[in-house]
């Protein structure tokens, strides 16, 4: 049987997110089929600066209702977040993907559900922004090799009719904050390709959105690569195919490179997640995923690397997703026990 990595060495790099708990245990199958490696958690900000300030989880919360902001202690630390870092869990994946020859992907710069909550609304706009031009100037003299940043991930509002995401950064640092931040990206990381990471990506009104920013950013010479995170689903009808290759034709049209950063097929219909799932669930995923790369192979050139956002089903986000804790979900190329799934054998023939 082929490697992933051997099937599509004439199409594109194929990686694979990892985190630094579970990495021992998968190193053989990632270094067997994958090009490249991004970090699931590790380089984001509240994993590089440790603190208890973390987001409340809003889907738990009643309409409406919001928590009291913290108690702000030690401000010095927030306004210069070199004073505390751990970069432990990260360099453990850097080293291991420098030592044998992996590209690495890096996950994020900036995020709204990254950073120390509550705590960075009462900063000021000059502090907030000096916190950033450490933070970012911290990353790149630790991680320099990271071919390609995610700036700041997930930026675009998912209300019809809104365009970009209320966060604390856009709140601070004003309506075209971006320009701002992609700048200083480019200022701190000159040899990385800069990408504008988002989900929902072919629904055709954030997609429109999307375009509108990643056009401006582009204009300004401030983007790379357009990030499709592609967190789809077996349930997927033909129609929802033809909505991924619309939605890349449009991308494809601005001249960037695109990249699949987080692709998985989750298997749980979520309308009903604990119905027994259907005996055919695995073959479903597989023929989602051979439908996929077929699409991305008909990218050939545009798309320049497709990041799976797992290696096994033993660990993804998707086990523990809306409550769903101790749900087995099956979104990804390896089972539990690293074996190959049908899904990899999909992909692979073609
Ligand atoms: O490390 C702690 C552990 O000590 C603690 O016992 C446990 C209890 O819940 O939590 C652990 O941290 C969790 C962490 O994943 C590591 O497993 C966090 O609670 C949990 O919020 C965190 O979730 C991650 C999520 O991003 C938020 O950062 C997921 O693993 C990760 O897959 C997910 O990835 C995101 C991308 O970055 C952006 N796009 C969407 C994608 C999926 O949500």
């Amino acid at each position: 049987m082929k490697t992933l990595k051997e099937a599509y060495k004439n199409y594109f790099t194929v990686g694979a997110a990892v985190s630094a708990h579970w990495l021992d245990e998968a190193a053989e199958t990632v270094l067997a089929h994958f090009d490249t490696v991004t970090c699931e958690n590790e380089m984001k900000y509240n994993s590089i600066h440790p603190h208890d300030y973390q987001r409340p989880d809003f889907w738990a919360m009643r309409h409406g209702e919001k928590p009291a902001p913290p108690e702000i202690t030690r401000r010095e630390r927030f306004v210069h977040p070199a004073l505390e870092t751990d970069f432990s869990a990260a360099d453990k994946i850097y080293n291991f993907a420098m030592s044998h020859g992996l590209k690495i992907r890096g996950h994020n710069l900036m995020w709204h559900a990254s950073y120390p909550w509550g705590i960075f609304e009462q900063l000021t706009a000059d502090e907030l922004m000096t916190n950033t031009h450490e933070h970012f100037g911290l990353v790149a003299e630790h991680f320099p090799d990271c071919y390609c940043w995610d700036v700041v991930n997930e930026a675009i509002d998912d209300k019809h009719g809104g365009y970009l995401r209320d966060t604390v950064f856009k709140e601070k640092f004003g309506e075209d904050y971006l320009f701002e931040i992609y700048a200083l990206a480019r200022k701190y990381f000159p040899n990385a390709e800069l990408c504008c990471n988002d989900y929902n990506e072919f629904d055709p009104v954030k997609s429109e959105n999307i375009l509108r920013l990643v056009t401006a950013l582009n204009e300004r010479g401030l983007v790379d690569v357009i990030g499709c995170q592609c967190h789809l689903n077996a349930m997927m009808e033909q129609k929802h195919f033809d909505g991924v290759r619309r939605g890349l034709d449009k991308y494809a049209d601005l001249g960037l490179k695109i990249h699949i950063t987080e692709l998985d097929v989750n298997a749980i219909d979520w309308k009903n997640p604990d119905a027994a799932p259907p005996e055919d669930l695995q073959r479903k995923v597989a023929e989602t995923y051979s439908k996929l790369f077929a699409i991305f192979r008909d990218y050939k050139g545009v798309i320049e690397n497709v990041t799976l956002w797992g290696v096994s089903d033993k660990y993804s986000w998707l086990n523990h997703f809306k409550n769903a804790e101790k749900r087995q979900n099956f979104p990804l190329l390896f089972d539990s026990e690293y074996k190959p799934k049908e899904a990899l054998q999909a992909v692979i023939d073609f």
